[in-house]
């Protein structure tokens, strides 16, 4: 009874032992990159001090624009891109004059072919670019089946990639190299919170952003030596048009709450939700991963998704 007892102590210790090392490995750095260290301090980086310049893509309406008031707000020149040169232009109006700072446009559609990157790059040429937001972004109408999205569009699948993938490269070669020379400069890539979790019957959308995340850790390794920082910034739902919500909620913040929040984990983090109830979101997901196993998680959430799917779907039938 007593080598019973004594087995069962070893084995409570071991296992508070794990758990502590755990808790020290990877819940205190979480709680420090989540909450404390942005709460605390707020970011660590000075983004004026960078250079002259902030490029922010899709830039005319929500986590674009509200990153380019950001900007504007420590100073910032800006160059502002995006497919509408009415909206660029009133928006360049408002952020100019509300912070009295310079501003240019360029209306690109990242749909397009590699053309537009010349454009990008004689409208900038001499300017000194210390940031660089690559917030541009497209997603489905509704989650979709993927060989049923193929069917219906198979253009918009490539529009999907080009605007989410290639601009972010093709961007990051126009200014990363003038970054390089000056051995500072930081670069912002919006991935979303469905690049990092499951995200069924949003397939190509989601791994579009999984792309980014990996291309932004790896890219952030190979040249943090030049003195450049490089953030992979994951979004749950914002309100704004591309996620139809209209009100902002806690759990849905407006564009400008968002950008402050994700903002100031600059220097904390590389790869962040960039907000709190978002990083919650993530670490419920992994959590119900680690205990429930990863098929039910993902059947989870396949059947969350797809009952808006079918949402979706009967609105769309309404309306026709
Ligand atoms: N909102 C969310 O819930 C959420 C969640 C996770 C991740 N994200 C990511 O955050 C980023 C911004 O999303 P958002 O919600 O702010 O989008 P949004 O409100 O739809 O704004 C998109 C911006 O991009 C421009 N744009 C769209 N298509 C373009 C194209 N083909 N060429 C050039 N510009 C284009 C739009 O301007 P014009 O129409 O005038 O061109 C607008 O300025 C995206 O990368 C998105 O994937 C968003």
């Amino acid at each position: 009874m007593e080598e019973y007892s004594r087995t069962l102590n070893i084995l409570g210790s071991i296992a508070m032992g794990i758990v502590g090392f755990q808790i020290c490995r990877k819940v205190l750095p979480w709680i420090y990159v989540n909450v404390l260290g942005p709460k605390l301090f707020g970011s660590s980086v000075n983004l004026s001090k960078m250079g002259e310049w902030a490029v922010i893509t899709g830039s005319t309406d929500g986590i674009g624009k509200a990153y380019a008031r950001e900007l504007a707000r420590k100073g910032m020149k800006l160059v502002l891109i995006s497919r509408s040169l009415e909206k660029l232009n009133t928006v360049a109006k408002e952020i100019g004059d509300e912070f009295g700072v310079e501003t240019r446009v360029i209306d690109v559609d990242f749909t397009g072919g590699l053309d537009i990157y010349k454009k990008i790059r004689e409208g900038t040429t001499g300017l000194d670019v210390g940031v660089l937001v690559n917030n541009v972004g497209i997603s489905y109408n509704h989650p979709e089946y993927f060989l049923d999205l193929y069917e219906a569009d198979p253009k918009f699948l490539h529009n999907l990639v080009a605007a989410n993938i290639h601009s972010v490269t093709h961007m990051t070669a126009l200014f990363m190299p003038g970054m390089v020379t000056k051995r500072k400069g930081v670069i912002i890539n919006l991935s979303s919170t469905s690049g990092v979790i499951p995200n069924p019957l949003l397939s190509v959308y989601s791994g579009t952003k999984a792309f980014v995340n990996k291309f932004s850790d790896d890219l952030y390794t190979e040249y943090k030596a030049y003195g450049i920082l490089i953030q992979s910034v994951q979004p749950g739902f914002v309100a704004t048009n591309m996620s139809k919500i209209r009100k902002p909620s806690w759990f849905a913040p407006s564009p400008e709450t968002y950008v402050k929040s994700a903002l100031a984990t600059l220097g904390f983090a590389t790869q962040t939700a960039g907000y709190l109830p978002h990083a919650l979101l993530q670490l419920v997901i992994h959590f119900t991963e680690a205990v429930f196993g990863e098929q039910f998680a993902r059947n989870e959430v396949l059947k969350n998704i797809s009952a808006t799917r079918k949402r979706a779907r009967r609105r769309l039938e309404k309306e026709q």
